[in-house]
């Protein structure tokens, strides 16, 4: 262990050209392999933030029990990646090459040893979680309506090919033939149905490769594929204690499907929502958290949008004064869902007005992240905010095969 952990140590440093050297490595001796992976440089750098990330998780958790159950999970969800046996061959064999040469001296017959076993039951763990896996590689699932809001927001429905099992709150990883190789998540955008269906909220980010084909131009007949549901921003309910969601832009998607679970089971303690919006034409759902606010005695709600007319960095200041009123922050579950910055800077406020820490909920990027130098802050992300040009929101379904809900 600790031969490792100081060698590790020794390759963090020159960490840039080892995952360089590693992936010229691997694509080198196994041209084959290159076209799994996306094409572009910055997927490349997304791709050496990951394979680090991994790997630092997987060299400061060998002790740890939870490790095995990581890998097995790990190995049954590369399969979306049809990656085989052969494969974490020539992983492990350019991994070692890499290693060896960012190490430079330090690169004992010790270390070489450690590391090729290391690598062997890291590999052997995904493969057999792999192997053991009674879920489909990825699930093949058929855009059965495609509703536009504005020109950055769709909210697409999917019909699966068979059950994709989820809790309300989690999220799948998604991925279209016509943008090969390229997986994002996105989260669920309702608790499950009796005809199997599944809703995706996105937001089109600008020259975002999967969102802008997703909003702009995924048409009803397409088929995408889904990775195993993941996440642990589901609902706590064991306890009973009241709850607050607070939801920024498609962050609304997963708080949406939470609630249709408390809908259906309705909750003995008070539910406020609080949904953050950059206008009032980004508010796409709101006809329905209308209904939903009129049906349930138990549920609260609280927009939070920039006055018109007013600069959109207003609603900062908004949230926090909606936040400051509600009160009885320690008592209770807080989820928060929106874009990385908005969950720090939310999170970082609640703690400020007393919410335990344990009891608020999200679903961090995980460290594969995105491929950006500094996080936006939130306000920034409001400056931001791309053109609408928003249409009537009732007349919702340019290109839908089906009604608004
Ligand atoms: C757990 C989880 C759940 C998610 N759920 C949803 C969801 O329900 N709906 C949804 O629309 N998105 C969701 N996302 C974000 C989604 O996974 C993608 O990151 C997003 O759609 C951008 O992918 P892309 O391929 O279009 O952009 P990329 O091609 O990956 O990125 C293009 C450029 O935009 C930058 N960028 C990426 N994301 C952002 C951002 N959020 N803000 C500003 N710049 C960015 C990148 O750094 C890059 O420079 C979720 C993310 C996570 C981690
Ligand atoms: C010990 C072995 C390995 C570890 C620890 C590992 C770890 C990871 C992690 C953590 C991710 C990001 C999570 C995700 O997107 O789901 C990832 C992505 C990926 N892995 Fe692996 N991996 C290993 C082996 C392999 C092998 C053998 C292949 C097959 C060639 C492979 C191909 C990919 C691809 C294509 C991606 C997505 C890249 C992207 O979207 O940018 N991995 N890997």
């Amino acid at each position: 262990m600790r031969i490792l952990k100081d060698s590790f140590a020794v390759v963090e440093r020159r960490a840039e050209h080892a995952v360089k050297f590693f992936y010229s490595h691997l694509f080198w001796h196994n041209p084959g392999i290159r076209e799994m992976f996306p094409p572009s440089f910055v997927d490349m750098e997304r791709q050496r933030d990951r394979l680090f990330a991994a790997l630092t998780h997987v060299v400061s958790h060998l002790e740890d029990p939870a490790l095995l159950p990581y890998l097995r999970d790990l190995g049954r969800d590369h399969r979306k990646f049809l990656a085989g046996p052969e494969h974490y061959t020539a992983v492990g064999a350019s991994l070692l090459a890499a290693l060896a040469e960012a190490s430079g001296e330090a690169w004992t017959p010790e270390a070489e040893k450690a590391w090729g076993e290391a690598y062997q039951v890291i590999a052997d763990a995904m493969i057999d979680g792999a192997a053991s896996s009674e879920d489909p590689p990825w699930w093949d699932a058929e855009i059965v309506r495609h509703l536009q809001y504005g020109r950055d927001i769709a909210v697409l429905t999917l019909r699966p090919h068979q059950r994709l099992p989820y809790a309300p709150g989690q999220y799948v990883s998604v991925s279209s033939d016509r943008v090969p190789t390229t997986w994002r998540t996105y989260s669920l955008g309702n608790a499950p149905r009796a005809d199997l269906t599944l809703d995706l909220h996105v937001s089109r980010i600008d020259g975002g490769r999967l969102s802008s084909h997703l909003v702009n131009a995924a048409q009803p007949g397409e088929l995408l594929r889904l990775g195993a549901a993941g996440g642990g921003m589901t609902l706590r309910r064991e306890e009973g204690r009241p709850v607050s969601f607070i939801a920024a832009g498609t962050g609304w998607a997963p708080v949406r499907a939470m609630l249709e679970d408390l809908v259906h089971r309705p909750p003995e303690h008070d539910v406020r929502l609080f949904v953050v919006a950059r206008d009032q034409a980004h508010l796409y759902d709101r006809p329905l958290i209308e209904d939903l606010r009129r049906h349930c005695p138990w549920l609260a709600v609280t927009y939070i949008t920039p006055a018109p007319g007013q600069h959109r960095n207003q609603a900062t200041d908004r949230l926090a004064t909606a936040l400051s009123n509600r009160g009885l922050w320690p008592h209770q579950d807080v989820y928060v869902s929106g874009p990385p910055a908005f969950i720090d800077e939310t999170a970082h406020l609640l703690e400020e007005l007393g919410a335990d820490p344990a009891r608020i909920f999200y679903d961090a990027v995980p460290a594969s992240g995105g491929a950006r130098s500094r996080p936006l802050g939130f306000g920034e992300w409001f400056l931001n905010t791309p053109d609408t040009h928003w249409h009537n929101p009732a007349g919702r379904a340019p290109r839908g095969t089906g009604h608004g809900h």
